[in-house]
């Protein structure tokens, strides 16, 4: 970690993500606003994207910048070229990277060798944009933040580890239901205690979805069987059976809990069919808040606004 990257939801502090949450909000009614003229971002994915790709793009287009996608054929990266070259090269043209790699130690070595700020776009071990996006959604929706229960049903993959860092961060009550030898890795449940001592947030990590679930403010849904790991999608899918998300188990949350998934979704699958077009579902919001979060982001990182950034110091 050089202090210039975000890779991980870590590299920000609860008061970097507060503003944040407000200059995105702020974005979000504002509309347009070249902050960023002249400035380019390249994306440099691994990986398929809907959301993250788009929401970058435009995110750049409407604060007056622009940007250019380097698919996984273009780039190869590591194959083509090292990632060294790649991002020493990258770093002569354009005023930031986000990049979308399949590995995390990629993502670092491209940040490593890169003069210009590197964003993760996803890999294998953090979504910190999704993260964040996600909050601010919550804080739409509930009006606070702090206090809040949010219980995550399923894998704990590269969206449970961010959503679990910003939720302890951020003083939330982070609970998460998976299958054994599915949950979340040490290191990261070990930096959501440390953040949690802080904040007073509280970490719970169960086999039980009821547990997860109990009284519980949003529920948080993911794929069983994320990009890269394909070959598992069989197994996965029984060793996920009992952990759908659907109206019976909804039935134990809050009456006025809202349901979330970063998506794609697998309707049928993690999520029960028609339950993501229910009105308990934010799903939408949530994707277009992709959009207003990472304006924020990105005009925070690249010079248009003064904010506090943990790495940033
Ligand atoms: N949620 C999300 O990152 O979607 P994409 O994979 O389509 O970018
Ligand atoms: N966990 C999923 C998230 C997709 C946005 C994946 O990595 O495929």
């Amino acid at each position: 970690m050089q202090g210039k990257d975000l890779l991980s939801v870590s590299d920000l502090s609860s008061e970097g993500i507060h503003s944040l949450i407000q200059d995105a909000a702020d974005m979000k009614a504002r509309g347009w606003l070249s902050v960023l003229s002249g400035k380019t971002l390249a994306l440099v994915f691994e990986k398929p994207s809907l959301r993250t790709r788009v929401s970058f793009e435009l995110a750049m287009r409407q604060l007056g910048g622009g940007s250019i996608y380097l698919s996984p054929a273009e780039v190869g990266l590591g194959e083509r070229e090292s990632v060294s070259d790649i991002a020493r090269v990258l770093s002569r043209y354009v005023d930031a990277i986000t990049a979308r790699t399949f590995s995390h130690q990629t993502l670092e070595s491209l940040a490593n060798y890169a003069d210009v700020p590197v964003i993760n776009a996803l890999s294998d071990l953090e979504h910190p944009c999704q993260a964040l996006a996600d909050l601010l959604t919550i804080y739409e929706k509930k009006g606070e933040l702090e206090g809040l229960t949010l219980a995550f049903i399923g894998d704990g993959n590269n969206v449970a580890h961010s959503l679990m860092l910003a939720a302890s961060l951020m003083g939330m009550k982070f609970r998460i239901a998976s299958p054994a030898d599915y949950g979340v890795q040490e290191g990261i449940r070990h930096l959501a205690q440390g953040y949690a001592l802080g904040s007073g947030a509280e970490i719970f990590c169960t086999e039980e979805p009821q547990r997860a679930v109990s009284g519980a403010d949003v529920i948080y849904t993911d794929a069983w069987t994320s990009m890269g790991q394909e070959a598992e999608a069989e197994e996965r899918r029984r060793v996920f059976a009992g952990y759908q998300v659907n109206s019976g188990l909804l039935s134990l949350a809050k009456g006025d809990a809202i349901l979330m998934h970063c998506l794609p979704a697998h309707r049928g699958e993690e999520v029960e069919e028609g339950i993501l077009d229910s009105p308990r579902s934010v799903v939408f919001d949530q994707a277009e808040n992709r959009l207003h979060m990472q304006k924020a982001l990105l005009a925070m990182m690249l010079g248009g606004l003064e904010i506090p950034l943990a790495g940033y110091r």
